[in-house]
């Protein structure tokens, strides 16, 4: 994919994004190999399609976890709630052993769901596409899950919690 926007400096880019309110969701599944888990935080989760129902995420070129997880084609998304700082700061890091200390149990694939989570999508890569410095994942839905709490929410920078508007 070519784009043409010479002009946007990165880091002003990164900023006015910023203002754009996300979820937190760890994306984890199995190394093949190892069966170890292997896991990484994103902001980008979200639905595309009801029917069929598909979600997207966007991972880094650079993603050292990704290419553990896309070979199974499963993984699961854990969509994390209010008291789950310490998961996104565990599972946004680039320590060995992110899962380390965590509570987390399997899907029937066998991914990792991290537990106490505000929700959990268990779901098959169906297409990976170019964009830019990331790779857009398509996704099919096998089952999913409520949990209960409020969900954690990245904002200009920083995690914060879900407030009702009055
Ligand atoms: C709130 C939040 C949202 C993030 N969203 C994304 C994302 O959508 N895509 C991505 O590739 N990285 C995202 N990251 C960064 C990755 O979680 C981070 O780079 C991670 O260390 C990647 O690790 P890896 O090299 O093990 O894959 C996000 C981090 C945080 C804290």
């Amino acid at each position: 994919m070519t784009l043409s926007t010479p002009t946007i400096e990165p880091r002003y880019f990164r900023d006015v994004i910023g203002h754009l309110p996300t979820g937190v969701t760890v994306v984890a599944g199995r190394e093949p190999a190892t069966g170890a888990p292997a896991g990484l935080v994103v902001g980008t989760f979200q639905s595309l399609s009801l029917e069929p129902p598909l979600v997207t995420f966007s991972v880094a070129t650079t993603s050292s976890s990704w290419p553990k997880i896309r070979p199974a084609t499963h993984f699961s998304a854990s969509v994390l709630a209010d008291d789950q700082s310490h998961v996104c700061q565990a599972l946004s890091s680039k320590q060995s052993d992110k899962f380390a200390g965590l509570d987390w149990s399997e899907s029937a694939e066998g991914s990792p769901q991290i537990t106490g989570a505000h929700a959990w999508i268990d779901c098959k890569t169906v297409h990976e596409l170019e964009g830019g410095d990331h790779v857009i994942v398509i996704a099919e839905v096998l089952r999913l899950h409520a949990g209960t709490g409020q969900p954690l929410i990245f904002h200009r920078g920083r995690l914060g919690a879900y407030r009702q508007a009055a």
